[in-house]
């Protein structure tokens, strides 16, 4: 039996102007995860804890992976049929068929809450993992982030995949993403092995490390508008000028932020992240109050206060409109006592830390 898993994630800075290529963000690997699963069978099933009711049978037509019904599992399906694709185009013969059981921390499965970790994301590259493992092919971060973009893309899903950046990649990275225009230009017209073995334009990966004496605190604010929503309702404002510019300007301050947070980072300086996160946050809110959007909710704004009274920096993580709010602290005594602030304020401290390592 193959175990794969992939860390959940947060955004620490850079949300939203990441969408554009050229743009970054650093987005931290959090150590709750996805498991999953894979079994040889005699035939194929899927199986998720979060639908326990639910046994999707699969089969094999040619090379192609097909369901007798229709059901919740395209993105699952997907990232097999990737893999699969990728390993015949390498020689491999495909003729197993296997049962996959996936299990998340990453949202509460008995409340079926979300606490908008990137359990998609997860999902994704765990099953990318675990198929890729049963082949026994070496698990390359960058080409497990690949095959989870294709996987994606093919069900259109959209986004800057950063996500699928850091579940691949752990601990915490600068992500540039993908130029998505290149990229569907690029795969009309090259193989899924020339897709893997290229530049891909614009992306850049690189792995960082919080300054010594910064440590993360989580808290959860209830759960969010759909990402996909905030980020059409974005996309959807930028044919009104005033907008527009709003959009390009926060873009521009953004870059210049997130360059000295990466710096900062690098140089192990622990105030100039301070300050980053601080300037980023404001840009957030510049930004969400140009386009007519809410990114920090009141309850998102109530946590950053709390963690500022007690010293520490935060602001929110992601797409926003609820979710988690993102707090950098330097001491146990000040984590604890924010901690305790937030949930007397009906915010959910959330016991994550940085994934510097893989589990398995
Ligand atoms: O809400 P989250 O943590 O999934 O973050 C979304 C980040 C966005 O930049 C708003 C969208 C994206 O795909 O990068
Ligand atoms: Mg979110």
């Amino acid at each position: 039996m193959i175990e794969a898993t992939a860390p959940g994630k947060l955004y620490l800075a850079g949300e939203y102007a990441v969408v554009e290529a050229g743009y970054p963000a650093v987005i931290l690997a959090v150590n709750q995860y996805l498991f999953v699963q894979l079994q040889p069978a005699e035939s194929g099933v899927i199986y998720s804890s979060q639908q326990p009711d639910l046994e999707v049978a699969w089969s094999r037509q040619g090379q192609q992976i097909c369901t007798a019904s229709p059901n919740p599992y395209q993105l699952i399906i997907s990232s097999m049929q990737v893999v699969e694709d990728y390993l015949s185009a390498l020689g491999v013969t495909i003729d197993t068929l296997y049962r996959l059981d996936i299990r998340s921390d990453l949202d509460d499965e008995q409340s079926g809450t979300k606490y908008g970790l990137g359990s998609s994301g997860a999902v994704t590259v765990a099953v990318i993992k675990a198929v890729l493992s049963y082949y026994q092919q070496e698990l390359a971060p960058l080409l497990v982030y690949k095959l989870a973009v294709l996987a994606q893309l093919r069900i259109a899903m959209s986004g800057s995949f950063g996500d699928l950046a850091a579940s691949s990649f752990g601990g915490v990275i600068a992500y540039h993403s993908v130029d998505r225009n290149w990229l569907k230009t690029a795969l009309e017209s090259s193989s899924i092995l020339e897709m893997v073995e290229q530049d891909w334009k614009g992306l850049a990966i690189q792995t960082l490390d919080l300054p010594d004496g910064l440590d993360l605190l989580v808290g959860w604010t209830g759960s969010a508008a759909s990402t996909d929503q905030l980020v059409a309702s974005m996309q959807g404002q930028l044919n009104q000028e005033e907008k527009e510019a709003t959009y390009r300007h926060f873009l521009q301050v953004n870059r210049t932020c997130l360059e000295k947070l990466i710096r900062a980072c690098q140089a192990n300086d622990r105030l100039a992240v301070r300050e980053a996160i601080v300037t980023n946050r404001k840009q957030l809110q510049d930004f969400a109050a140009g386009m007519g959007m809410v990114i920090e909710t009141p309850q998102l704004s109530r946590l950053c206060r709390l963690a500022e009274a007690e010293g520490a920096v935060a602001k929110s993580s992601g797409a926003g409109g609820g979710d988690c709010g993102i707090c950098l602290v330097e001491s146990p005594a000040q984590k604890e006592r924010i901690a305790q602030a937030w949930a007397e304020s009906g915010i959910v401290p959330l016991p994550l830390s940085i994934a510097y390592t893989d589990r398995e």
